[in-house]
């Protein structure tokens, strides 16, 4: 198939080298002369995101130092080389000089290189792509990997694998859990995260063990932004980091849907008969002001805009509204004040989270108390760990408290999770894994909507 993809997109590389302008070519020129030390790969940190209807929509992602290149996709299903197709990205030269903060040692810095994203639309529901990138301004063409992903069908019955904190990086469990879920969720097309998959965003390296990985493939990805999608060294909080989740902006392009001051960080999409909303917790010294208030407001006016077409809501938040207030103050002093009335106005049924690498899952909470009134109400699972940085479990967090279902302490018994979640018309059952397979935890949100 690749082979026949080629042949087809000869002509098109041909048409692209002839291309060439001045300022192109001399943005290739610092392209070359700084290529990255961190990594061999012509094309590297290759991630597809879901479009806003991941249904017949996808983008891909990637970083390389070759101007002109371009995808070639082709259902994997579809012998014929009249239906493969090529798609053209858009290109930024960029580094992170000038941008405050960073880390004038991180290659990010250093090494300048193009960030492409292309999205491809008129997807078919359901099916399985395969697609690699090229660079055709050479002889013979430098191409990537062959990847795949498969669209979101409508299905009535489906599953997603959710994780969270991969922190820190390298590590020897992150990798090996993701095989572990590929595996639980019969190769789930959907893999979803809710932040600080890096410790330190501004380090190259960690995001390149992270998504240049075999493990990181053939899915479809999303992630909310931890507070360490800000962190631009390895600085105490003293020290200013990042405003902006800028190496996170250039390595993962989601629906431009999302608050103006937040955008790709919040952001939202279709996923089969279910909607996914990302908000942007921001770093942990930063849970208030304009930025928030926006976002508050993008919200509601999105989900108001959107009443009636979706029957699951799930939303990705690094910081848990009912997590810990001892590991992060400003959850009980901004974030649960805030977010609770609202997700109890929209009857969210799942609040993926984060952040305090204890492990905590809720009741079915109807605003700030367990829920008595049938299909009312949202479960809040915060994982803790999804790689090895863990804490024992806190006073604030409790079994007996009436809010919390479920507390274990990660650190002591040495445990990383994961969640496969069945989705049917009719219930979604979330099935928490630790990295020996074992269940952890399970529970059922029974459908509110039609
Ligand atoms: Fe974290």
């Amino acid at each position: 198939m690749k082979r026949i993809i080629a042949i087809t997109a000869l002509l098109l590389a041909c048409l692209a080298c002839l291309a060439i302008t001045p300022a192109l070519a001399l943005a290739q020129k610092q392209a070359d002369t700084n290529k990255p030390s961190s990594t061999s790969k012509d094309f590297y940190h290759i991630v597809v995101t879901p479009g806003e209807d991941a249904s017949t929509s996808v983008t891909i992602n990637y970083h390389t130092n070759h101007p002109y290149s371009y995808i070639l996709y082709a259902d994997v299903q579809v012998e014929s080389c009249v239906r493969n197709q090529f798609v053209k990205p858009v290109y930024e030269l960029w580094s992170t000089k000038d941008i405050e903060n960073t880390s004038t040692s991180s290659s990010f810095y250093t090494n300048g290189r193009f960030v492409c994203h292309a999205t491809i639309s008129n997807l078919h529901p359901g099916t399985k792509y395969e697609f690699f990138i090229r660079c055709g301004s050479f002889h013979p063409n430098v191409d990537s990997d062959t990847c795949f992903f498969t669209t979101a069908g409508k299905k009535d019955k489906w599953n997603f694998v959710a994780f969270t904190d991969f922190q820190s990086v390298p590590n020897s469990i992150t990798h090996q859990l993701i095989q572990n879920m590929k595996e639980i969720g019969n190769n789930p097309p959907l893999m979803v995260c809710s932040g600080d998959m890096v410790d330190v965003a501004g380090w190259e390296d960690s995001w390149t063990w992270l998504l240049d990985n075999d493990a990181f493939r053939d899915f479809v990805y999303a992630s909310s932004p931890g507070d360490h999608a800000y962190w631009a060294d390895a600085k105490d909080r003293k020290y200013p980091q990042y405003t902006e989740a800028h190496t996170f902006n250039h390595l993962f392009h989601f629906p431009q849907n999302g608050a103006e001051k937040s955008k790709n960080t919040s952001y939202y999409f279709f996923y089969n008969n279910a909607l996914f909303v990302s908000l942007d917790m921001n770093n942990s010294n930063i849970s208030r002001g304009e930025k928030f208030d926006e976002q508050t407001r993008w919200f509601q006016h999105t989900l108001d805009s959107l009443k009636g077409t979706y029957q699951y809501l799930i939303v990705l938040m690094h910081k848990s509204v009912y997590g810990s207030s001892i590991i992060d103050s400003n959850v009980g002093k901004y974030i649960r004040p805030q977010w609770s009335p609202i997700f109890q106005k929209y009857n969210v049924d799942l609040v993926l989270s984060g952040h305090d690498h204890v492990y905590s899952r809720t009741h079915q909470l109807d605003g700030d108390h367990k829920s008595t009134i049938k299909n009312k109400g949202t479960f809040y699972l915060d994982m803790g760990s999804s790689g090895n940085k863990r804490r024992a479990v806190d006073t604030s967090l409790s079994e007996s408290d009436g809010i919390h279902a479920k507390v274990i302490d990660l650190k002591t018994k040495e445990l990383s999770f994961a969640a496969n979640i069945q989705v049917t018309k009719k219930k979604m059952t979330v099935t928490v894994y630790n990295q020996h397979k074992q269940i952890a935890d399970q529970f059922t949100i029974k459908a509110k909507r039609r």
